[in-house]
């Protein structure tokens, strides 16, 4: 294409400017000063905050639904919010377990109400979503809890296995935010916890496929931030992602630890800290805290570096098998 072709191009696709190479260079240069100015302004404002403690927004009259709410993290995290005067929507396929939380609700003096409800499918979680929105009302926060954690060698997970792993642990998530969302939106107000694990800072031997998916859970809270950020709602529809480290619930059935101060964490401490990060607006949280700093840091590291203490702490699962 010839030069003049090429202008013949360019003017049909764009209205003519013609302000001059001036105009470009001075919006430039005011764009890095302003990024400039950001940037150190937010770096600042970060480390100011790190000393303060943020305010605990009331959940009173906010109706809470937890996936996975008969068992574990997510009954106490249950039973936390119902404590701070939340209503709660308890979601299991456990279905006796989920009466039993309700039951334990009530009987402390809150609103509670249980669904059986299979995550793994679509169809099922759009049906019980409507269900919920006619009898309880709208749900302005969602705890994306129910997981599973087959543990052995890659090689030793059947195809049934892995497919059933993505469909709880990352699938329903999407089903989850397509079920919910929309209302969020329209009435500009609502909160999404994902629960991710160390498994999603970490890769861990025996955990292969579960470590992806929570990776997975990972990048779309991430992204789904971003998304929202652009469309200028992430003040309205926060995010939260929490990260545990072992916790004594069962799920993870054959822990090993050489030091003493690398516990189990107990699920009620878990949800103190995913009521307490949730009210406060905190997009990312460990249990214990410095384990997201620590994964900040290795990542600075020569992988044999972070192998060596790795192989010093020793500390992991073991095969279930
Ligand atoms: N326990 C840990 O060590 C640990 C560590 C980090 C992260 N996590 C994550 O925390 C979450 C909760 O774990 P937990 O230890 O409380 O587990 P848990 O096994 O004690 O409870 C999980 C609950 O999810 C329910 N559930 C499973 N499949 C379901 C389905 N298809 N539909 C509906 N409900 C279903 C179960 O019935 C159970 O009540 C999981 O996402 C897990 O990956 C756990
Ligand atoms: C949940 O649904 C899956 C199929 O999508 C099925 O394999 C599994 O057994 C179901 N779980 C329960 C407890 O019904």
């Amino acid at each position: 294409m010839t030069e003049h072709e090429m202008d013949k191009v360019n003017s049909e696709n764009q209205p003519p400017v013609n302000r001059g190479y001036g105009y470009e260079t001075i919006q430039l240069i005011l764009d890095i000063i302003i990024v400039h100015l950001h940037f150190w302004y937010y770096i600042f404002e970060h480390i100011y905050q790190l000393f303060l403690k943020k305010e605990e927004k009331d959940v009173r009259g906010e109706i809470v639904l937890i996936t996975g709410a008969a068992h574990g993290i997510g009954k106490d995290t249950a039973l936390e919010y119902a404590s701070k005067g939340a209503t709660i929507v308890c979601w299991d396929i456990n279905e006796r377990g989920n009466i039993e939380t309700v039951k334990e609700i009530k009987a402390m003096g809150g609103k509670a109400f249980a669904y059986v409800c299979n995550i793994t499918k679509r169809e099922e979680i759009l049906q019980v979503a409507e269900k919920v929105k006619k009898e309880v009302g709208f749900v302005s926060i969602l705890v994306n809890n129910a997981g599973i954690m087959p543990c052995h060698p890659l090689l030793d997970h059947n195809e049934n296995e892995i497919r059933m792993m993505y469909d709880i642990n990352v699938l329903a998530h999407f089903w989850m935010i397509q079920a919910f969302v929309p209302e969020m939106i329209e009435k500009k107000h609502g909160h999404i916890i994902a629960l991710s694990s160390c498994a999603g800072l970490f890769g861990l031997k025996n955990l292969v496929p579960y470590c992806g998916t929570k990776f997975a859970v990972k990048g779309v809270m991430s992204s789904f931030y971003e998304e929202l950020r652009t469309i200028g709602l992430h003040e309205h529809i926060k995010l939260t992602t929490i990260y545990p480290y072992m916790v004594d619930t069962g799920l993870c059935k054959k822990p090993h630890f050489r030091f003493k101060f690398m516990k189990l964490i107990s699920p009620q401490e878990v949800a103190k800290t995913i009521v307490s990060a949730q009210r406060r607006g905190i997009m990312e949280m460990s249990i214990p805290q410095h384990y997201l700093y620590l994964e900040k840091f290795t990542n600075f590291l020569p992988r044999k570096a972070s192998e060596a203490v790795n192989d010093f702490l020793n500390s992991g699962v073991d095969s279930d098998l």
